[in-house]
């Protein structure tokens, strides 16, 4: 049985403990959880009465466990980002398994020192470190992956991303105490929402060497971080794409557009479409392009849908796949060292739009990764002064 700790019990905390309280994943047992309110508290009245300990903080759980006073063998992370970093460092000194919820941290070098942490861990320890990509979970996408990674249709050549389906409305924001300020949240909708979204672009696409972005900070809503971003983006071999998102088109689009060089696969609404060349060709596209006399004929394509089923439960999976990497039975849904990339991608889509230029992605453990990591720390901290400058500013006003 792995005797779970659960650090943070807000929207996502408390989900994973009900998960857990309800018996649905048999391995896994709550051990302990941090200070909890008002309806996640009542969601968890049966543990909490059966003498589930509940710590103030993350420190005091910590405190606990390395007294002895509570035993664990896991952890889930489920604070506001800026904290997971110093959470998943105690729990890997004390060789704790961890799950952390995406993103892994606010800045590159924090997802870099928790990867370099699993790893002492993991040798010392046998501990593992997942992270929660939960959209990783669902079948469309899984088969999108199998789909380019087969290389039965070529490499890549352009992907096309229009993720505009995570709408909110500005009481959203105003309701939390830590959402949409630089200081706090680190970030709007490319931290928030779509950390999701840069996973699964680098797990099905790879990581993309370069980047140009624009990000509008407080567009549709009273906020100091971004709710509307456009990125373009290039990958080594000379793929290119776009990437657009925001809190405030309606209605919302989710589609997906990948061109590799033998099909075009548009995934939209669960659906996969899949356009591969007309049989008719005979040859490569690419050798049709450089010889074809043919001045005005299109290619056409012989089109098919597929709909993978849905994944009706994926916090369930996730857990189920951690349970099973934590018993060596399996591995987790996502590695928590696949947490880096996409930070490093939404870092990089940030210091694009502040300093107006195109940003090279460092490669993992490169000396351009710890010159990119300064970048963006100090931008971040620039960010944050003008933040709180800003709120300080209206603050007077209404004083
Ligand atoms: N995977 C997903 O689908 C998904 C969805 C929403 C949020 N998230 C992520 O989950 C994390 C938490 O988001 P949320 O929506 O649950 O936020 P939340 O505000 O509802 O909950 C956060 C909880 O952490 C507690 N907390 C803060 N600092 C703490 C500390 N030092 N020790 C212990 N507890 C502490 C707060 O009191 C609160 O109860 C964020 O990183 C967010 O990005 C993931």
């Amino acid at each position: 049985m792995i005797r779970t700790a659960i650090i943070g019990v807000g929207n996502m905390g408390s989900k994973y403990a009900s998960i857990i309280q309800s018996g649905a994943v048999p391995e896994m047992k709550l051990a302990a959880i941090t200070r909890v309110r008002g309806a996640y508290r009542d969601l968890l009245l049966p543990s909490i009465e059966a003498g589930l300990p509940v710590y103030d903080n993350a420190g005091a759980l910590f405190d606990a466990i390395e007294s002895g006073e509570t035993a664990a063998d896991a952890v889930i992370i489920a604070t506001p980002h800026y904290v997971h970093e110093e959470s998943a460092l105690r729990a890997f000194r004390n060789g704790l398994h961890v799950l952390c919820e995406k993103p892994s941290g606010v800045y590159s070098r924090q997802a870099r020192e928790m990867e370099e942490a699993a790893a002492e861990a993991e040798k010392t320890a046998g501990a593992v470190f997942g992270i929660v990509f939960n959209q990783r979970t669902l079948p469309v996408y899984q088969r999108l992956h199998e789909l380019v990674h087969s290389g039965t249709y070529g490499a890549l050549k352009r992907v096309n991303w229009i993720v505009t389906d995570w709408y909110r409305p500005d009481p959203y924001y105003a309701a939390s105490s830590w959402h949409a300020a630089w200081k706090s949240d680190g970030g709007g909708i490319i931290l928030n929402q779509c950390p999701h979204n840069l996973d699964l672009l680098q797990w099905i696409c790879g990581m993309p060497a370069r980047v140009q972005a624009f990000c509008r900070e407080g567009h549709y809503h009273d906020i100091e971080v971004e709710d509307d971003v456009t990125a373009y983006l290039e990958w080594e071999n000379g793929a290119s794409g776009t990437f657009v998102t925001s809190t405030g088109d309606a209605p919302g689009l989710n589609r997906l557009e990948i061109s590799l060089e033998e099909a075009m696969i548009v995934c939209e609404n669960g659906k996969l479409r899949i356009g591969t060349l007309e049989e008719e060709l005979g040859q490569k596209e690419a050798d049709y392009r450089h010889t074809s006399q043919d001045f005005f004929r299109k290619i056409r394509g012989t089109w098919h849908e597929e709909t993978p089923p849905a994944e009706p439960a994926p916090y369930e999976r996730i857990l189920k796949d951690f349970a099973a990497a934590c018993e060596g039975r399996g591995t987790c849904t996502a590695p928590g060292n696949e947490g880096r990339k996409s930070l490093l991608i939404s870092n990089a889509i940030y210091l694009s739009s502040w300093e107006k230029r195109m940003v090279e992605l460092p490669a993992a453990g490169s000396g351009q990764e710890l010159a990119f990591e300064k970048d963006f720390e100090a931008w971040l901290e620039r960010k944050i002064r003008e933040g709180s400058a800003d709120s300080r500013e209206s603050g007077d006003k209404e004083g």
